[in-house]
């Protein structure tokens, strides 16, 4: 990850998100301060990096961006930190540190997961500076993409389908929604405030891209133990045709993702080495 670009971006993403959760607030610094270990935690904010860039990429201005972007960081850590709950995967390491209810307790985790769900839609409504009927419309294909038709949909195929069911029928379901909707949104929701007609394109090609980065991360599952993770184990793209076919499959879909990009009016380059590096990603 040496991209400069990269790094100016997610510096800027963490230092934004910094400001948002304050550190001490009296008696809720209980609740505050697991809410604050999971957000400011390294992640790699790619979802927040596509969304700035998207926006750039149409000729919108970063700044304005930079509060969707952030919402966008909140409501996907909230969803890293239900995730790794003892009744959904069980894992007690994320982002090379003790997940949050091994530091907090599963009751804190639960409820810090809570309040950043809905910390991402309160910072939506009341730092970003569009009208109110684009607001609407953002928060709700926000919401769309991350409920039942979205990623709580797609972790409850997770969680209940059989690993011969899921691998037969449901994996491409399955992760379209608990991830790929959310980078699908994270792509196209500048479209929306920059009024741009290739909104659908856009969701269709984020579906693609989230499909193939949920592919890279069960490589990186099989391939490595840096995630140092334990946990459940889960039914993954791999179970269809093994590693070699996966590997082939997600370096398709990122290069079809980059060519239909290319297809949009705009200055698509630097989300194209966005891509690069969600391949060539070693964590
Ligand atoms: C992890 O996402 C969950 C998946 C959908 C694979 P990331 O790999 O983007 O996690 P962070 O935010 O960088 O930790
Ligand atoms: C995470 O999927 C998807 C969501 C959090 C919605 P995984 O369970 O496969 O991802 P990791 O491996 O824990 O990051
Ligand atoms: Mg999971
Ligand atoms: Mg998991």
């Amino acid at each position: 990850m040496l991209e400069k670009f990269y790094d100016v971006l997610r510096e800027e993403i963490d230092r934004y998100l910094d400001g948002i959760i304050p550190e001490y607030a009296g008696n809720l610094s209980l609740i505050t301060e697991p809410m604050r270990y999971s957000l400011l935690s390294p992640g790699k904010r790619f979802r927040g990096i596509l969304n700035l860039l998207s926006a750039e990429s149409m000729g919108g201005k970063k700044e304005d961006f930079l509060p969707l972007a952030a919402a966008i960081e909140m409501v996907h850590s909230f969803s890293l930190v239900h995730d790794d709950l003892p009744a959904i995967d069980n894992d007690d390491f994320r982002r090379g540190l003790p997940t949050t209810h091994i530091v907090y307790g599963e009751d804190v985790a639960i409820l810090a997961g809570d309040a950043l769900l809905v910390e991402g839609f309160r910072h939506i409504a009341n730092n970003l500076k569009f009208p109110p009927e684009i607001k609407l419309k953002i928060i709700s294909d926000l919401a769309e993409s991350i409920g039942w038709e979205g990623m709580v949909g797609g972790q409850s195929l997770d969680v209940r389908i059989s690993k011969e069911e899921s691998c037969k029928e449901f994996i491409q379901e399955m992760y379209e929604l608990k991830t790929a909707k959310l980078f699908a949104f994270s792509l196209s929701s500048p479209a929306i405030v920059l009024r741009s007609e290739k909104l659908n394109e856009l969701k269709q090609i984020g579906l693609e891209l989230g499909v193939a980065f949920q592919i890279t991360d069960d490589i990186l599952d099989e391939s490595s133990s840096a995630k140092g993770k334990g946990g459940k184990e889960k039914v993954n793209m791999l179970c269809i045709s093994g590693i070699e076919e996966a590997r082939k499959r997600t370096f398709e879909a990122y290069k079809k993702a980059r060519d239909d990009l290319q297809k949009i009016e705009g200055d698509w380059s630097r989300i194209i080495e966005l891509i690069d590096l969600m391949e060539k990603r070693s964590k």
